[in-house]
């Protein structure tokens, strides 16, 4: 148990009368990255917030790094980086301020270690916090969750306010720390980018625990929306009895479909017509869990 990076035993909480998490078990291992997935009201930033004892469970236990975060103060605080869910960010410093004061508190972070993450997140360090867009705010929040290399990193959902390019910056970072040894939890709500950087996944439901994945496993098994332009006319018959393909709709030369795993006998018999356009996506994590666990 004590090398885990974090453990949780039968973790419930109750807001009054509302249950935010039942029973909630699951492990974590040093240096692994681990993704915890779920759609709004899951429960993930409650969980998170458990972990930096922000709030305190109603039953269940805890472990942090080995310690119990309810009884270690500042100590373990140092050596978990967090992000948290909705970050509120605020004042007139400039984000280079900031994040000197913080990095102060934590100690052992080099001078050009903020400028460098400033870099790589495209932030400009001299300008006021309190004026940054959600998106900019979010960057100040991830340098000074990541500026100490911290052993634990614990982001709560922190793609949220990012472009795409930027998106996929912060999926660097998160490879680079693994890469150092660090251990990554980060929540989220889309499945391909935990499925980029993360080893294994547990997916969450109203509170409850619907499963623990292994990433590469996921990846095999979930959905993808398909849609296919033909130069001509096509007919949903010809596709309808393949493998791996369900709700199969056609609309003159448009083809839409549901994959589930190797797409081979899709492409190997739309490529008996002229193809016009591809376009492949993920469908919304409601989608998801329907597909991989039913109702
Ligand atoms: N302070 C609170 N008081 C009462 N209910 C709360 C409180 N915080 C959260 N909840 C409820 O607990 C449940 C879990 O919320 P939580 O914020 O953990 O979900 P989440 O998975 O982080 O969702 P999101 O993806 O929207 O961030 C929700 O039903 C939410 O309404
Ligand atoms: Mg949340």
């Amino acid at each position: 148990m004590s090398e885990s990076a974090i453990a949780l035993t039968g973790l419930t909480k109750h807001y009054g009368k509302h249950v935010a998490l039942t029973d909630l078990s699951l492990e974590v291992g040093r240096g692994e990255v681990f993704g915890f997935l779920g759609p709004n009201g899951a429960g993930k930033s409650t969980t998170i917030r458990i972990l930096l004892d922000l709030i305190r469970p109603t039953a269940g236990e805890v472990r942090v790094l080995g310690a119990d975060p309810r009884t270690t103060g500042p100590e373990l605080r140092r050596r978990i980086g967090y992000l948290p869910g909705e970050l509120a960010i605020e004042g007139r410093n400039t984000a280079r301020e900031l994040l000197r004061f913080l990095a102060d508190r934590h100690g052992a972070v080099p001078g050009e270690r903020i400028e460098e993450l400033a870099d790589l997140l495209d932030l400009d360090l001299s300008r006021k916090v309190g004026k940054m867009s959600k998106g900019n705010k979010q960057k100040v929040g991830i340098v000074a969750a990541f500026m100490h290399r911290p052993e634990l990193l614990v982001l709560d959902e922190p793609t949220s306010g990012l472009d795409p390019l930027l998106q996929q910056r912060f999926l660097d970072l998160v490879k680079e720390a693994a890469g150092q040894g660090q251990t990554v939890f980060m929540s989220s709500h889309v499945l391909s980018e935990v499925q980029e950087v993360a080893d294994r996944a547990v997916i969450m439901r109203a509170g409850e625990l619907l499963g623990t994945e292994n990433v590469e496993d996921l990846r095999r098994r979930s959905p993808r929306e398909v849609e296919l332009v033909f130069a001509e006319p096509v007919e949903a018959a010809e596709f309808a009895a393949l493998p791996n393909l369900r709700d199969v709709i056609v609309e003159g030369s448009t083809l839409r479909c549901t994959t589930e795993g190797e797409v081979d006998a899709l492409f190997k018999t739309a490529a008996k017509h002229r193809i016009e356009s591809v376009l492949s996506t993920e469908p919304d994590l409601e989608a998801i869990f329907f597909s991989l666990y039913g109702r």
